[in-house]
């Protein structure tokens, strides 16, 4: 074999690896594209469809009547032993201020905003959902032991955001169902 051939079959494998090299570039980069593209355009289409189950409320309106008036607010014992408390939120409170529930109980909150967006978190659970004024918030929870947890306000509301703080007593099973027995809705405000 002489140096040419060497070097001319040189040159043409050199050739068919800069052409396959190429052609896998070319496929890897239009897997990335399509990948962004999937990506995009499941953004994009899950942001512009509603969500499956969306409640609404009238926030200029809930004080007055519905769900949300002042005397529904707070826990309610269900005839099937679940709690349900239902909790609005506005600059810079909750109502109730102080949610009270029994332990080992299946709880559904239901909450909204009067007036900008507010966040529910109940620390050490991992209850974290926004109040959007319009749209019920929906939160199923249970607690495994008795005490008080923080509720602050976890989404920026304005200059008083830092003050808006709730607070949940868990409470024991039994405790809970005497004082449910006089009816209406629970709460631990001043208590
Ligand atoms: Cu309400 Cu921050």
């Amino acid at each position: 074999m002489s140096a040419d051939e060497t070097h001319g079959s040189g040159g043409a494998s050199a050739e068919v690896a800069a052409r396959v090299e190429r052609r896998w570039a070319t496929i890897a980069v239009a897997i990335i594209v399509m990948m962004a593209l999937l990506a995009a355009f499941a953004g994009i289409h899950r942001a512009t469809m509603p969500q499956p189950r969306v409640e609404t409320t009238d926030p200029s309106r809930i004080h007055l009547s519905g769900e949300f008036v002042e005397s529904n607010l707070g826990s309610v014992l269900e005839a099937n032993g679940n709690v349900t408390v239902r909790a609005i939120g506005q600059q810079y409170s909750f109502t109730p201020a102080c949610i009270v529930v029994p332990v080992d109980t299946p709880i559904t909150l239901r909450a909204t905003s009067a007036d900008v967006v507010h966040g529910i978190l109940i620390q050490g659970t991992n209850v974290n959902t926004m109040l959007v004024p319009g749209y019920i918030s929906e939160q199923l929870m249970r607690f495994t032991r008795t005490g008080d947890y923080l509720m602050p306000c976890q989404e920026f509301c304005s200059f008083g955001h830092e003050g808006m703080w709730g607070k949940v007593k868990v409470i024991d099973k039994a405790d809970f169902a005497t004082r449910a027995k006089s009816g209406g809705r629970l709460s631990c405000v001043g208590q």
